[in-house]
């Protein structure tokens, strides 16, 4: 593949090559180094790590685990604030003496303090060439976790359904649980998407109701006993007990970094589903939509859009405004048609004979406020249930929804849809235009142009940007760009622009065998579809959060050594501290030896 000027501005890097190193491995010309680890203080230098000797209380004050989400928000002078998701736990890479049949209170309790969320007030270091480091510390450090309260609002908050022993007013649940992406607000907050919240739920099958087992069962929840057995250690857990309790997870939650006492707020006028992420963009009157997947083979893909319009500044009454622009708006879901012949989609990823996977779309409203539009439900079901409403209405049954990006110059938002091993398959929905491969492995990216560019349309066009794989593969597509000009790229997951307007795209679970990695891809010009790979993580980790700014990558390495048969006292990796180390998810950041902007030529 192409180096230096052969390529847009921004991506101008010689592509890294497939491989399975335990490392993190970037282009010639840069360099990368950690910024905070698993275990790392926040709050106190002498909370330091020991995997021998982790406590509640420690981990309560480190890091947390499993880093997916990233992002930064700008303080006075060179810190900033990162913020970081902790989406779940691998117990069995983090305790030297772990049974999976009898976890003991100590684990389960590390266990809940290393989810959750990190904030963390990060600098360059003093003398250092690049980078950034964590300030021990800091006013502004905060560490949410299984115990901390979280605020139900807008207008499902206080619904019966909501509910339980604990909290009869349904308004106050402890902790946030699978984060995965998320996204940062115009007005300076931070969403974070609670995603596979059905794996720490117990005993749905000994629910009688069969309305209430039916629910549990859209969202996941069918069996008996977790593989963490948390319900043994707090009834919340157990759905036998707590039927309610899963319906306060699954929620887009919306946190102001920058108030150190300030309580997060569970959004529910945004609907309740796998979140993936959650995505702004101003409408051209001013309201803020928010793009949003579910996460989940067959499931689908939603906007929200506000009622009232955001207001720049930072005036207390801007301040007041924008912090309940979330809580009154309507949820639509999506429907897209192909435009080709349903005969013309061969299920092989050949492309019809108009050359494209392309067609039309349209937003169908599910509900606003305490008006539902979907029949048999009311505003409540509707945003408690929202799969059932999108089941309801005829919404597209997409192949894994995760991330979501509007481009920050063109307006075009652009959909990461994973894979999807059933799509076709059995008794499963079939392929149609938007996910036209059988037994879909490799994923697809959808760049979707809004009627009129405006967020708050009711109608789209959409093409497949990106249908993955090995580019020698013929059911791959670049945008028509040439394929001895790409690096394969498989199951495409978070999404991020930079400055210049290119895509930047990070995987989990690449299927072509090697590691997986993070590639920047150009959208527009004559380099549109230029798939490059800026760089792998190591082995059995996943490529998280990306995040480009002009001089500086930055990737959440996420399970790093999470592999058949690695465990604590023999992982496959050693990633980031060596030797024979136990692995340690981490933020890792990468920069140009020279100097330069990421991108510009080596
Ligand atoms: Fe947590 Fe859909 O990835
Ligand atoms: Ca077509
Ligand atoms: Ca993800
Ligand atoms: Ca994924």
């Amino acid at each position: 593949p192409s180096t230096g000027a052969s390529a847009a501005p921004g991506l101008r890097f010689t592509p890294v090559q497939p491989n399975t190193a335990d490392t993190l491995t970037v282009p010639d010309g840069y360099a990368w180094d950690v910024v905070i680890r698993w275990g790392d203080p926040l709050f106190d230098p002498d909370d330091e790590f020991d995997p021998f000797d982790q406590t509640p209380e420690k981990q309560q004050r480190q890091f947390g685990y499993n880093c997916d989400f990233l992002g930064f928000l700008p303080l006075r002078g060179r810190q900033q604030l990162l913020v970081s998701n902790h989406e779940y736990t691998s117990e069995d890479m983090m305790f030297d003496d772990y049974d999976p049949a009898n976890p003991t209170d100590e684990q389960v309790q590390v266990a809940w303090a290393a989810h959750g969320l990190s904030v963390v007030v990060v600098e360059p270091p003093r003398g250092g060439p690049a980078g950034l480091q964590p300030v021990v510390g800091h006013e502004l450090n905060r560490r949410f976790h299984n115990g901390s309260p979280f605020e139900l609002t807008g207008p499902a908050a206080g619904s019966e359904h909501l509910r339980t022993t604990a909290d009869p007013e349904g308004r106050t649940v402890l902790g946030t649980l699978n984060n995965c992406a998320g996204g940062l607000t115009p007005w300076g907050t931070w969403l974070t998407a609670e995603e596979n919240f059905n794996q720490y739920f117990a005993n749905a099958n000994q629910v009688s109701d069969p309305v209430v087992s039916g629910r549990l069962a859209r969202y996941g929840m069918s069996g008996g006993a977790t593989g963490r057995k948390w319900e043994d250690f707090d009834p919340r857990f157990d759905l036998a007990q707590e039927p309610n309790e899963a319906n306060r997870f699954g929620w887009v939650v919306e946190i102001d970094p920058y108030d150190p006492t300030s309580t997060p707020k569970k959004r529910t006028a945004l609907g309740r589903f796998k979140h993936e992420a959650a995505q702004p963009r101003i409408t051209n009157d001013g309201r803020v939509a928010v793009y949003m997947g579910d996460d989940e083979r067959f499931d689908y893909f939603y906007k929200f859009v506000s009622s009232g319009t955001y207001q720049p500044g930072n005036s207390a009454a801007a301040k007041a405004n924008n912090a309940a622009l979330l809580d009154e708006g309507t949820l639509y879901v999506a429907r897209f048609t192909g435009n080709s012949p349903a005969e013309e989609i061969t299920g092989t990823g050949d492309l019809p004979s108009d050359g494209a996977f392309d067609g039309s779309g349209e937003w169908i409203a599910l509900v606003s406020g305490t008006e539902s539009f979907v029949p048999g439900m009311s505003a409540e079901e509707v945003l408690l249930f929202t799969r059932e409403a999108g089941d309801a209405v005829g919404a597209t049954a997409m192949d894994r929804p995760e991330d979501v990006v509007p481009s920050p110059t063109s307006g075009h938002v652009y959909v990461a849809l994973t894979n999807n091993s059933r799509r076709g398959t059995g008794s499963n929905p079939g392929v149609d235009e938007a996910n036209p491969r059988v037994g879909n492995k490799h994923g697809q990216v959808l760049e979707l142009v809004e009627t009129g560019n405006d967020a708050a349309a009711d109608t789209f066009s959409w093409s497949l940007f990106l249908v993955c794989g090995d580019p020698q593969d013929p059911s791959t597509h670049f945008a028509g760009f040439d394929p001895e000009q790409v690096s394969p790229i498989s199951c495409p997951d978070n999404l991020t622009f930079d400055s210049f307007g290119n895509l930047w795209i990070s995987t989990d679970g690449n299927a072509l065998g090697a590691n997986d990695g993070l590639f920047g891809v150009a959208v527009e010009g004559p380099y549109r579809g230029q798939v490059k790979q800026f760089l792998t993580v190591p082995f059995g980790a996943e490529t998280c959060g990306p995040w480009v700014d002009d001089r500086q990558v930055f990737v959440n390495v996420q399970h790093p050594g999470e592999t058949d048969g690695s465990s604590f006292a023999n992982p496959s990796s050693h990633w980031p501290d060596g030797g024979s180390s136990v692995p340690r998810p981490s933020v890792a950041v990468v920069w140009n030896t020279e100097g330069g902007r990421i991108g510009q030529g080596s």
